[in-house]
């Protein structure tokens, strides 16, 4: 994640006079809402989108990668889109989406991950999610699917309230962080986040631990985005400091605060069935494992 992020944060600042330009003669031609709600940071050549501008395209080649952020802030609601990830040989290429404090790499940052981590042609992606509060992470867990996540659009989505953070593939829910509610626990709630997303070059990690490398013959690798969904708190500057684009704040009501009873069943079936990596499981990394370890994500 350090090293996606410091690389979104060079491409940002150099690229930036550049993208302004690009987006002023892109919302010329896209009727699309692109440029209403997000900014972007890539070479002209690393970002397109359909005729109808309701589908873009983030493409990484060995020049650059590409990315995009909220123009809004926002503190607790539901965020959703859906994603068609690179298909065929994506080994060591990583799709992040993702919420965070800041712009950039920022040593204080609250940060609420997934990452879809490519691979070779016909072995099977898997999903990183992360959680970071004032710029400590270390908070993985890995997931398989149960489809192919390139051959289709599915919906991944992030519920946030100060009592729990879901992470949701197509309605599933497939991993819940939840808030023991005590002064400085480790629960990102205070700091209002942006949503970004980025294509980028990890392969001296991602796949098999970094001992697959990115096939540059096979760039550009194409990651395609629709249907952005934000019910949630807007940020505003000055008090009152947020204000809700739904009249309900469903995803901020009880209900919202724990799963549901049918929600607990595909819960649990995830649990046994698509875990491949758990944090909590890790007692060689985390001899005294983190507290929020013993909280229950069925409460
Ligand atoms: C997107 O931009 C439009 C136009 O500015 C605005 O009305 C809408 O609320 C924005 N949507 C989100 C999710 O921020
Ligand atoms: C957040 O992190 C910064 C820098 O690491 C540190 O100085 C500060 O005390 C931290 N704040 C809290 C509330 O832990
Ligand atoms: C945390 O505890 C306080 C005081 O007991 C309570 O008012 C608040 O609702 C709790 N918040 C959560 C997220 O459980
Ligand atoms: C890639 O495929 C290999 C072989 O099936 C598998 O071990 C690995 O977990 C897959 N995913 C990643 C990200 O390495």
């Amino acid at each position: 994640m350090e090293r996606r992020a410091h690389l979104f944060a060079a491409i940002f600042f150099t690229t930036f006079v550049l993208s302004v330009f690009i987006q002023f003669s892109e919302a010329a031609e896209s009727k699309g809402s692109f440029d209403d709600n997000f900014s972007k940071s890539c070479p002209e050549t690393n970002f397109k989108t359909s005729e109808d501008g309701q589908i873009w395209y983030l493409s990484l080649d060995e020049q650059a990668g590409c990315g995009f952020m909220t123009k809004q802030r926002y503190r607790f609601g539901w965020f959703s889109m859906k994603l068609k990830l690179v298909g065929g040989d994506s080994a060591g290429v990583v799709t992040a989406y993702y919420m965070c404090s800041e712009n950039a790499a920022g040593p204080e940052r609250d940060e609420l991950d997934i990452e879809f981590l490519g691979n070779r042609t016909g072995q099977p992606y898997l999903i990183q999610t992360n959680v970071y509060k004032n710029g400590t992470g270390g908070r993985e867990m890995r997931h398989s699917l149960w489809f192919d996540p390139t051959e289709d659009y599915h919906t991944y989505s992030i519920l946030w309230n100060t009592h729990q953070i879901v992470f949701f593939v197509d309605q599933v829910p497939v991993r819940v962080f939840k808030n023991a509610n005590y002064t400085n626990n480790f629960f990102p709630n205070e700091k209002p986040m942006y949503l970004f997303s980025s294509i980028w070059n990890a392969d001296d990690w991602a796949t098999r631990g970094g001992l697959e490398k990115t096939d540059w013959k096979k760039a550009p690798f194409v990651s395609s985005y629709k249907d952005f969904n934000v019910e949630a708190c807007q940020w505003e500057d000055p008090f009152p400091a947020c204000v809700s684009t739904t009249t309900d704040n469903w995803w901020d009501q009880y209900n919202a605060w724990h799963l549901s009873d049918d929600q607990k069943k595909d819960y649990a079936w995830v649990q046994r069935n698509l875990v491949i990596y758990d944090y909590c499981k890790d007692t060689e990394r985390y001899p005294k494992l983190p507290e929020e370890c013993w909280l229950s994500p069925w409460a």
